[in-house]
């Protein structure tokens, strides 16, 4: 067997400091650019004078918007079908946006050369709070677009709104809660940067940038620039994290191209932590308002959402085209509801663009942290315990495949089961009866359940695709004279591990170590075409097309292995990791016999070329559908209004898990990210759109002194869509664990009457609701 925790074949290089990162390309004659940004959220641009950095004796180019407008690259398009400033010509529309780029023979001197740049700017009100933007006169973000005269993006809606409304008009009981999913960034530790090298003789342009999606990058470089696809090269090295947020493609990257075109030498451009911070792509900003229906004995009957959406300065969100709100309308969570519906409504405000599925797949994680905080809500009304009001809603594992309110087909679950081992690994009746003790005391501690299903591995290409581009996964498996093979693929690993659990697919399909498989991405030269990672769509998708193009070899393989023993094909038997005659283990012949005799002169029957090798595109039939119950115990100094995670409880269910220790290093990961959010984390601006998180003093990340030892439970409810039965786990964690903190601290602060509190629960945030703040209660 090849799945199981074997260690991580890539830390070899890792543990030594080998990685190969973006900043580590040295190139002969390289040139290094920085970027001028704004110091303003929205201004009028008046003049952009740059003589003085271009007479810098180091100075090798200064471009602006207006050299760009020349080139007809002033202006991108973004992953949602908007346009975006690569360098602003006109307005600057949020603070830290691209103004100018300078190219110098050193990364100081071309950042000394942004100081003589003279820009005079002509302030203009800024749009902060997106609850303003819709309002009468306020100031227009994209008048740059024809014909438009506010703020406002995109209406959408699923779900069936006469049905849900009905259901609401004749319930015993309902609830309803404003919530806010505030603005949070991925904060990768590696910032975002690329070298960029176009070859005039060859006509071949070369980037190197950490990017997600290195084909798709690669397709719409061409498709912008005109340059031909087959001229352009994006290598993704290693990546240190993306999280969503290097799916994209942005105005740095771009300003590195122009600048190697223009100077004709490679120039390498990397953002500083703030830049990353400012500019780069934010995740959430979502205001909700949820309702549910209900019967008085705790039946969910009906929800019902309305969310005011923040896409920033430029829609920049990343989903698939259909979906403006992302995968969104799986709000209707893990339960067996009659109907739902939900609004959506985008709109510009002066931040930066983004939205991007932080850690989540296309607003997974708004959407459960909807249902879950309004499950609590219910509970609350009900008088019930939040556990006991999801063990009577949640699906049963005989509606599967279940067919959702909302349009979506669950794969398969057993819900009850999960959420019963969570109770019992955490001692739950216990938990009870000590906060009940506690809180006799005057003690404030805090017990939040979650339970959360994602959809994951996009897409079924007759319903997604981005940018027109569809989302099925290319993969090519060769397997040498000797036995050993390599596997190309399209996906880009951030850290998550492909080259060994990829590795193990092969394995686990072809009888061989895991070892003997090299594993090659990240370089569109190299490997087949596919849309990347995120969304946790590997596994779902690159990794069911291993599978598959591995089926495909061993198939090949039996061929060769029936002309070995002189027996016809349809004799033959695959049994431990071998083909031979039916009922005769002796006659077993391995891969690497067999890739030998592939390769010699055996004579192989009519139409069968030799070699062992194979290609497939995988287009995925359905999603997939993780799920998880999630306990945290938390502890509440009412003095500070500091928050402790005692216990976090996690049982995941992804399926067929290919190697364990991984997947738990995934949950690991996404739980702190969670605690982070839930207790740390804003994006924070004041009233003129000045940033007020752009290094990490301000902006906190979550460290193992924020976090409990995580408590993992696990159970197995394979894929039936997915070859290997597996279902993506790499953003479960992330999309679970907000609102189970949250649900902990409001359980926690119940005794002050407190029904909901917004994100981050700070300690100064929890003292104003145990304060009585009206607007936090
Ligand atoms: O797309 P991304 O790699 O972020 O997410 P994923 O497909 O959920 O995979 C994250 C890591 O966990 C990869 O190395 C997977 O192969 C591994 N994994 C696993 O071992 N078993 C599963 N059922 C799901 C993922």
């Amino acid at each position: 067997m090849s799945f199981g925790s074997m260690h991580r074949k890539e830390d070899a290089r890792f543990i030594r400091g080998r990685g190969n990162y973006t900043d580590d390309v040295r190139l002969p004659g390289m040139l290094y650019g920085a970027v001028l940004r704004s110091p303003h959220a929205h201004a009028r641009i008046v003049s952009v004078d740059t003589s003085a950095a271009e007479a810098h004796p180091k100075v090798k180019a200064v471009i602006t918007g207006q050299t760009l407008e020349g080139l007809n690259l002033a202006w991108m398009p973004t992953l949602s079908q908007d346009t975006q400033a690569v360098l602003a010509t006109d307005k600057v529309r949020f603070q830290g946006q691209e103004v100018a780029f300078v190219v110098a023979e050193d990364p100081y001197s071309a950042r000394d050369a942004l100081e003589l740049i003279d820009v005079d700017y002509d302030p203009i009100d800024a749009v902060i709070d997106a609850r303003r933007a819709l309002a009468p006169g306020a100031p227009v973000i994209r008048d740059d677009l024809e014909g438009r005269t506010g703020n406002h993006i995109f209406d959408w809606e699923a779900g069936d709104r006469e049905r849900t409304d009905a259901l609401f008009e004749q319930a015993e009981v309902t609830v309803a809660q404003d919530m806010l999913y505030p603005r949070v960034h991925p904060a990768p530790l590696e910032t975002c940067g690329a070298v960029a090298d176009f070859d005039k003789v060859t006509g071949k342009l070369t980037v190197w940038c950490p990017t997600q999606a290195p084909h798709a990058h690669r397709t719409l470089y061409a498709m912008v620039a005109g340059l031909p696809e087959h001229k352009i090269r994006v290598i993704s090295p290693d990546i240190g994290g993306g999280f969503g947020g290097k799916v994209g493609i942005y105005p740095g990257y771009v300003c590195a191209i122009v600048g190697s075109i223009v100077t004709g030498k490679p120039v390498k451009w990397m953002e500083d932590r703030s830049e990353n911070l400012m500019s780069t792509a934010f995740a959430r900003d979502y205001h909700m308002h949820g309702e549910i229906a209900a019967t008085r004995d705790g039946r969910i009957q009906a929800i019902r959402v309305k969310v005011l959406a923040d896409h920033g300065a430029f829609n920049g969100t990343a989903q698939p085209t259909k979906f403006p709100a992302g995968f969104f309308h799986v709000f209707s969570g893990s339960y067996d509801i009659e109907a739902a519906h939900c609004e959506v409504t985008g709109v510009y405000t002066n931040k930066a663009p983004g939205g991007v599925a932080y850690a989540c797949s296309f607003r997974v994680t708004e959407a459960v942290y909807l249902v879950e905080r309004m499950v609590d809500v219910l509970a609350a009304e009900l008088n019930l315990d939040p556990a006991e009001l999801r063990m009577r809603n949640l699906l049963k594992p005989e509606q599967f495949p279940y067919h959702s309110p909302t349009g979506w087909e669950y794969d398969s679950g057993d819900y009850p089961k999960a959420l019963r081992l969570a109770l019992d690994m955490a001692g739950y009746d216990k938990l009870r009866a000590e906060q009940a003790d506690k809180r006799a005391r005057g003690e404030l501690m805090g017990i939040g359940v979650s339970f959360f299903t994602e959809a994951v591995g996009a897409g079924p290409r007759k319903h997604m695709d981005i940018l027109g581009l569809g989302m099925a996964d290319g993969a090519e498996l060769r397997v040498h004279p000797t036995g050993k093979a390599v596997l190309r693929v399209s996906c880009q690993s951030q850290g998550q591990g492909h080259e060994t659990t990829f590795a193990q697919i092969v394995g686990q399909e072809l009888g061989i170590p895991a070892d003997d498989v090299e594993v090659v991405h990240g370089d569109t030269d190299q490997t087949p075409f596919g849309l990347g990672t995120y969304g946790s769509r590997s596994t779902p998708v690159s990794g069911a097309a291993t599978a598959i193009v591995a089926r495909k070899v061993r198939d090949r393989a039996k061929i060769v292995a029936a002309a070995m023993l002189e027996a016809a094909p349809e004799d033959l038997e695959w049994a431990d990791g071998k083909w031979s005659v039916v009922g005769d283990p002796a006659t077993g012949r391995s891969m690497a016999e067999i890739a030998l005799a592939a390769h010699s002169n055996l004579e192989l029957p009519e139409g069968v070329e030799g070699h062992l090798d194979a290609v497939t595109v995988y287009n995925p039939p359905n999603l997939t559908y993780p799920f998880g119950a999630y306990i945290c115990v938390v502890d509440v100094d009412p003095g500070t209004g500091q928050v402790k995670v005692r216990r976090f409880v996690a049982v995941d269910d992804c399926g067929v898990r290919i190697n364990p220790m991984i997947v738990e290093g995934q949950i690991h990961g996404g739980l702190a990210d969670g605690v982070g959010m839930a207790l740390m984390q804003v994006m924070a601006f004041d009233e003129d759109g000045n940033h007020l998180g752009a290094s990490f003093m301000d902006y906190l990340l979550p460290t193992a002194v924020e976090c409990p030892s995580w408590e993992l439970g696990e159970t197995v409810t394979p894929s039936p869509t997915h070859p290997i039965g597996a279902k993506g786990v790499g953003e479960s964690a992330t999309v679970g664990s907000p609102v189970a903190v949250v649900n902990a601290v409001v359980d926690a602060l119940s005794p002050y009457g407190v029904r909901h509190a917004d994100m981050p629960l700070t300690p100064a945030n929890v003292w104003r609701v145990i304060n009585g703040d009206p607007f936090r209660t």
